[in-house]
């Protein structure tokens, strides 16, 4: 079988390549890949720099969907089912998902919603649960609550956007890109706004009608998170969980001690594997009753694995997602 193998730290030494097929073990099922998503930390990990990530040779990749063709469950996941996989930790890097057959512990797969296609699939765990833990990072949040998402475009941003709208609060989506504005308007933003707009402060609360957000989930970083700061409201909190635009922020200390305000870390990888299957349930569940899915920039066959990569760079509205063939 066919896998995308980075033999050496680097794009340029990863390839697609004959490896052998594995087989299931006890409480394992042996999954017939139909798609895999890309996310940032795929690259991060091909190119050496995610901490304490895989070291090479390594199959890359996290995200995937596909139909079990073996199991060792005791029925509890039987042969022909349709799953997702929910492996947001890192240490499973080595066992990644750019590759045509994959073996999977039984507990870090779900079955995929009935009327999401492959793709869809494919494209919503690591985003919608890395979104849920940063919109929930103190706590649940309410439909009264009012929730802002830096990075809105991307693939955490709009799986966030989409978390919120689906729990029916407000959402105030920053986007670069008033292409990618737009199209978050069409999704159902109340308010969308460049983040680099002059007196943006003024008027995210101009158009909220209050002084203030109660979450800001910052997929960005940098000069964004002094703003998500500035953006919250009191007892506010912000879910820190990207660093593309610096990996420096500075704090504006009095606004968070006179809000009460809190920032929190985000790491998705922070719950084991049966703790994960159950959280991504209900982000699915939550996705299902309001009728949201995940939105897909881009789909590549396999073979051209190197090009969706190269579309991970290039500021994607949504996933970007490689295809595995039908039939082996
Ligand atoms: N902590 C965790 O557990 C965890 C989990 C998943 C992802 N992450 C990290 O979160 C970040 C976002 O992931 P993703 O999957 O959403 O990535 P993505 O799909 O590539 O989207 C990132 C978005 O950030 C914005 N952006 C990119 N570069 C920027 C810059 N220099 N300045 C301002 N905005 C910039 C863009 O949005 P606009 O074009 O709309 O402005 C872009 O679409 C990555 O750093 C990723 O590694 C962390």
């Amino acid at each position: 079988m066919r896998a995308v193998v980075t033999e050496e730290t680097g794009l340029e030494y990863t390839r697609l390549q004959d490896v052998p097929r594995p087989s299931a073990g006890p409480d394992d099922v042996l999954v017939q890949i139909r798609a895999a998503a890309l996310n940032p930390a795929d690259r991060y990990a091909i190119d050496g720099q995610y901490p304490g990530g895989p070291r090479p040779p390594f199959i890359s990749g996290r995200d995937a969907a596909g139909i079990v063709v073996q199991s060792d469950t005791a029925g509890r996941v039987p042969a022909g089912t349709r799953v997702l996989v929910v492996q947001s930790s890192v240490r499973d890097l080595a066992q990644g998902t750019l590759c045509e057959v994959q073996r999977f512990p039984a507990d870090t797969v779900a079955q995929i919603p009935d009327d999401w296609n492959w793709i869809e699939a494919a494209a919503a765990p690591l985003a919608f649960q890395t979104a849920w833990k940063a919109m929930n990072c103190r706590g649940p949040v309410t439909s009264d609550e009012i929730v802002a998402v830096t990075g809105a475009g991307g693939g955490v941003g709009l799986s966030a956007v989409q978390l919120a709208l689906a729990l029916g609060t407000q959402v105030v989506a920053l986007s670069r890109s008033e292409a990618k504005r737009q199209q978050l308007q069409k999704l159902g933003a109340s308010h969308v706004f460049a983040p680099d707009e002059p007196d943006l402060k003024r008027k995210v609360f101009d158009a909220i009608g209050r002084k203030g957000v109660d979450v800001v989930v910052d997929t960005v970083g940098g000069p964004l998170l002094t703003l998500a700061v500035h953006l919250l409201g009191p007892e506010g909190r912000v879910g820190v969980l990207g660093v593309l635009g610096g990996v420096e922020g500075t704090i504006p200390i009095p606004s968070l001690m006179f809000k009460r305000a809190s920032l929190h870390g985000i790491q998705v990888a922070d719950l084991d594997a049966v703790a994960a299957v159950v959280q991504w349930r209900q982000i699915a569940t939550l996705l299902q009753n309001a009728n949201r899915r995940p939105v897909i920039d881009q789909t590549f066959p396999l073979e051209q694995f190197s090009d969706a990569f190269a579309r991970l760079r290039d500021s994607p509205f949504g996933k970007v997602v490689v295809e595995m063939p039908p039939d082996l």
